[in-house]
């Protein structure tokens, strides 16, 4: 009414900075809805897709960690109630894009899944609180699996950029399915652990990390994606005080804060404690989770 941008309008890529009547929208809110065309969406195995968009500028200040909650075409009759929350996998800022890694898993993930390139995808954010680099750091292990892997990939981008060290410890089924090891080869170091030849046995993983301990080549961890292997970060994270941060996930709602349907119970100094993973995370500190 009064020329304020309606809240529930989305941001369109490229023409929405400034409305028709010349209003910019709000800056002060750090995360939007937007229409975001899709450039690529290809599989990249049997299981997982690889989606790009343009970005607007808003989605482009998306930090590693963070995520969007995404509205996904209906893969059938019926409706689909809520956003599906996806964690960014690369940032592309002077490209203007946005990449995606998923895993098709239900009728959320099958209906984004049928996006084409020229389609809209609406999301909205960046949301949550991502991780963080200290600058003392001179190299630091991501240890990741499944759709883990997607969410490890902007942490180890930022630490390349800040000429920080990394080595990346990719663990999946079979070959099939160690994804994005040419991102993380940019980065750094690749450590490939698989089922398939028994490699990705905890008791190998731990002797990889103990062996980069040795070489002064841990001064933090990041995991995401299996309960195990953070089970074994944190431990080792403890017992070679090695500060460490975990990316969780959690069937969400509004990803926002109000609705509570993503707590988690946390140990902190002892005690338990609640946490939205929406709001408080996805990105927690790897001593006071407790794993799932
Ligand atoms: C912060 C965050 C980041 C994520 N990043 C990625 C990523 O980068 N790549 C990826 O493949 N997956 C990621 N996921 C998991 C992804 O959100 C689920 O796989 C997806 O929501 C499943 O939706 P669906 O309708 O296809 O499956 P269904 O199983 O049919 O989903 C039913 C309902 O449960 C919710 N749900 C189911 N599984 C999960 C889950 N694991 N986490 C949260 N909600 C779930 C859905 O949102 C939906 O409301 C992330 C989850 C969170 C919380
Ligand atoms: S999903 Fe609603 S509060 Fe976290």
């Amino acid at each position: 009414m009064n020329g304020e941008p309606f809240a529930s309008a989305p941001n369109v890529v490229g023409k929405s900075p400034v409305s028709t009547t010349g209003v910019r929208p709000p800056s002060h809110i750090p995360a939007e809805e937007s229409l975001c065309p899709v450039l690529s969406h290809d599989w990249v195995n049997a299981e997982y897709k690889h989606l790009v968009v343009a970005a607007s500028s808003k989605a482009l200040s998306v930090t590693p960690g963070q995520f969007f909650n995404l509205l996904c075409p209906s893969p059938d009759v019926g409706e689909l109630f809520f956003r599906r929350p996806q964690s960014v996998y690369r940032i592309d800022r002077a490209g203007g894009r946005i990449e995606f890694l998923y895993k098709c898993v239900g009728r959320g993930t099958r209906g984004l899944a049928m996006l084409r390139p020229g389609d809209d995808l609406n999301m909205v954010g960046p949301l949550g609180v991502g991780f963080k680099l200290d600058p003392a750091w001179r190299h630091v292990v991501v240890l990741g699996r499944g759709v883990g892997i997607a969410t490890l990939g902007p942490i180890s981008q930022m630490a390349r950029e800040r000429h920080v060290g990394v080595t990346a410890i990719l663990s999946a089924r079979n070959p099939d399915f160690v994804m994005a090891d040419a991102l993380f080869r940019e980065a750094g170091d690749v450590v490939s652990v698989l089922d398939s030849d028994g490699t990705s046995a905890v008791e190998n993983v731990e002797r990889v990390l103990h062996d980069l301990i040795a070489q002064k080549q841990a001064d933090a961890f990041f995991t995401c994606g299996s309960n195990r292997l953070f089970q074994l970060m944190k431990r080792l994270g403890r017992a070679h005080n090695i500060p460490g941060q975990v990316a969780m996930e959690q069937v969400m709602a509004c990803g926002l804060g109000p609705c509570y349907v993503c707590v988690r119970t946390f140990e902190v100094n002892g005690k338990p404690e609640l946490r939205r993973v929406c709001i408080d995370g996805p990105v927690f500190d790897l001593q006071e989770a407790v794993g799932w």
